[in-house]
């Protein structure tokens, strides 16, 4: 389903709410969180909408989607210090229940196996929040990675590189390798929200409405998905035709 929304604010505040909504309804929910410049006003509503309604927040866990590789926790361009920054200090969410794979493992094999084991023992996540790369990625899935993927260990491709880039001061600096939730755990997820923002994405919206389910563009898996909404602003919608909004697409 696609829902769009005039603005940012909207989008942002939307997301939210609906990620509240879980919360409230399931202290215990299991969140998948993501990062990226799309999060950030998200984030922002989500800390302002647990403080106005006094959610209890205390019960939750969360796992974050990935992590860069050889960027430890104290890296301030790290997903680790990201989380903290925007969301977990600011919820005092308590430090054994957020969950991020760890990018600086000696056994990163292992570590992978050992992460999307942990979501399962735990019945799954309940609601997986997701961005999209300029390529179509979901966390660092890069296109052709397969749908039956688990958590892995990926080589980020150039465009993924260059996007990401802005973060550090010199395009050097980005790593080359990130670990990664596979495509089939993120399919795995109760409902899944993809968030999309801005007039740089709309050309990626629109592959993504006409596309069939292929592995060339790792967000076309959220067609097999029971409960997935693409939730957009009307810059990222620019390009999608002029019909058959906020209901189901047809095309794909
Ligand atoms: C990174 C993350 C993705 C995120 C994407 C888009 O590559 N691994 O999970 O969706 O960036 O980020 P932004 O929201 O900054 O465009």
């Amino acid at each position: 389903m696609y829902k769009i929304f005039e603005t940012v604010d909207e989008v942002s505040r939307y997301t939210a709410r609906r990620i509240l909504n879980r919360v409230e309804h399931k202290p215990g929910a299991v969140l998948g969180l993501a990062t990226g410049s799309t999060m950030e006003p998200v984030y922002e509503h989500l800390v302002q909408g647990v403080r106005q309604a006094q959610v209890n927040m205390s019960q939750l866990t969360t796992f974050n989607l990935d992590e860069y590789i050889g960027l430890g926790a104290t890296h301030t361009q790290s997903y680790s210090h990201y989380m903290r920054r925007h969301l977990f200090d600011r919820l005092s969410l308590s430090e054994e229940k957020v969950h991020l794979p760890d990018g600086m493992s000696n056994h990163a094999e292992q570590a992978c196996r050992a992460y999307s084991q942990a979501i399962s023992a735990l019945g799954g996540l309940d609601l997986q929040l997701l961005g999209i790369g300029s390529n179509g990625h979901i966390g660092f899935n890069e296109p052709h990675t397969s749908f039956a993927s688990r958590t892995h260990v990926v080589e980020l491709s150039e465009q993924t590189r260059i996007d990401n880039g802005r973060f550090f001061t010199d395009q050097a600096e980005v790593p080359t390798h990130a670990m990664t939730l596979g495509i089939q755990d993120i399919l795995e997820a109760k409902e899944i929200m993809l968030v999309i923002t801005g007039r740089h994405k709309a050309d990626i919206v629109a592959k993504l409405f006409h596309s069939g389910v292929d592995e060339a563009l790792p967000a076309s898996a959220l067609k097999r998905h029971h409960d997935a909404t693409i939730v957009l602003d009307s810059e990222a919608a620019a390009l999608l035709p002029h019909q058959g909004f906020n209901a189901k697409a047809t095309a794909g």
